[in-house]
């Protein structure tokens, strides 16, 4: 048997100067937060990270980038990410580092670092990524959270009417002189009394475009640029999650959302009757493009439960679980087919509003349980870097006004 060679430390090095402390916006390797690149033979790298603070919940976010990069290159068996902790000294000489590169150019996007970001993708058009984004979208936010959703099918937009939104977004300057778009937004009530409403923020091309020199200007921008302005000209403030509407296909969109959001994850549905090996290499090609992790896959218009409570495969069955076993991802979610949730995407109140106690809106209850239980549990920024460094400049500020 033929193996490959496993690459060199300068190799991974190479690879790692792409990965981006998601907190400070500068590279780990630019930062000096990569201490030691050990390659072992048959392939395994270790990779030692030296972090500002150990405690820091972004850092799951450095070893899964830092581990995504570099078992992309040739001849990598496996990647072994180590932690240490930073002196007192050399956090601040990476702060005065981090502080300089900010100064030097405008931050990346308006997404908070903080923020859990989902792309709600299919192999194939049509399966209910639209109306799994807005139900799940509203489920997050009744649960307290603040979710945004960002409408990535550029042309083909859907959620303004899912969500029974109407109007024109509209811009703002703000402290800092520049002007930003304020994204549509709705408040959600807890699921109990005793949870705090959530919000959902919706950004889409049906709440901008309103005449046709717009759309034309518009159009004649490619989507991937598209989808930057979304995340570079909305004031998307504070964030618990973002969720993006996927267009259909293996396109543009797909391939830039890696460069664009390389914290994303992909929540890949898919419906009980496609063929499962059909649907995975395209999904598989749409992760290894974006080089995104695929969290988990929602199998959608699954088992009808009828009002005796019998059930009905009409669509089929196991395609949901067959493709979670082609790419090695959990099955997260089966939702049913039902009626009204097709008429809650036509009457703009997500069947998660319109009717909690039905059988789908039940299940994308679940869904979203589950994703802020164990898959991408929400961020608490406390403790971080960032935070730490907002607080010090603030204070510097403060010192600074007062003389
Ligand atoms: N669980 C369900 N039960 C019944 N109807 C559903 C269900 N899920 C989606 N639908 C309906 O199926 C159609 C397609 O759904 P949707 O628009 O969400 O798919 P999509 O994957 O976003 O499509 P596209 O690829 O065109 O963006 C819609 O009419 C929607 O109301
Ligand atoms: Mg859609």
């Amino acid at each position: 048997m033929v193996t490959t060679p496993g690459p060199t430390p300068d190799d991974v090095r190479g690879v790692l100067a792409g990965v981006v402390d998601p907190e400070l916006h500068v590279g780990i390797v630019d930062l000096g937060m990569v201490r030691d690149i050990e390659v072992a033979d048959e392939g395994v790298v270790t990779v030692q990270v030296a972090l500002t603070t150990a405690a820091c919940p972004l850092r799951g976010q450095i070893k899964k980038d830092v581990a995504s990069k570099v078992r992309g290159l040739p001849g990598v068996t496996d990647v072994k990410v180590d932690y240490t902790e930073m002196t007192q000294e050399q956090r601040s000489d990476v702060m005065q580092r981090a502080r300089l590169e900010a100064a030097n150019r405008s931050p990346e996007t308006e997404v908070p670092p903080n923020a859990r970001v989902l792309a709600v993708a299919s192999g194939k058009g049509g399966v209910g990524k639209s109306s799994v984004t807005v139900n799940l979208a509203v489920a997050l936010a009744s649960h307290g959270y603040t979710v945004g959703v960002l409408d990535a099918d550029i042309w083909g937009f859907s959620v303004p009417r899912m969500l029974g939104l109407e109007g024109r977004l509209a811009g703002e300057a703000g402290d800092d002189g520049r002007g930003l778009i304020n994204p549509s937004e709705r408040e959600v009530a807890g699921v109990t009394p005793l949870v705090k409403p959530g919000r959902v923020k919706v950004v889409s091309m049906g709440l901008l475009v309103d005449d046709e020199d717009t759309a034309l200007m518009w159009r004649g921008l490619i989507l991937s640029k598209a989808l930057e302005q979304f995340l570079t000209d909305v004031r998307w403030g504070e964030l618990d999650y973002l969720l993006l509407d996927m267009p259909p296909g293996t396109g543009d969109i797909q391939m830039a959302l890696g460069r664009l959001l390389p914290a994303a994850e992909l929540l890949v549905v898919t419906t009980p009757a496609l063929a499962a090996q059909k649907v995975a290499s395209r999904v598989a090609d749409m992760a290894r493009r974006s080089y995104l992790k695929v969290a988990g896959v929602v199998e959608n218009m699954s088992e009808f439960v009828a009002p005796d409570g019998s059930q009905h495969e009409i669509f089929g069955s196991g395609g949901g679980a067959a493709l979670a076993d082609e790419i090695g991802a959990p099955l997260v979610a089966q939702i049913p087919v039902e009626a009204a949730v097709a008429a809650g995407g036509d009457s703009g109140t997500p069947i998660v509003l319109a009717d909690a106690t039905a059988p789908a809106a039940q299940e994308f209850g679940r869904l979203a349980s589950r994703i802020t239980d164990d898959l991408l549990p929400p961020v608490e920024m406390a403790g971080c870097t960032a935070r730490i460094l907002d607080i010090a400049n603030e204070n510097l500020a403060a010192v600074d006004a007062a003389k």
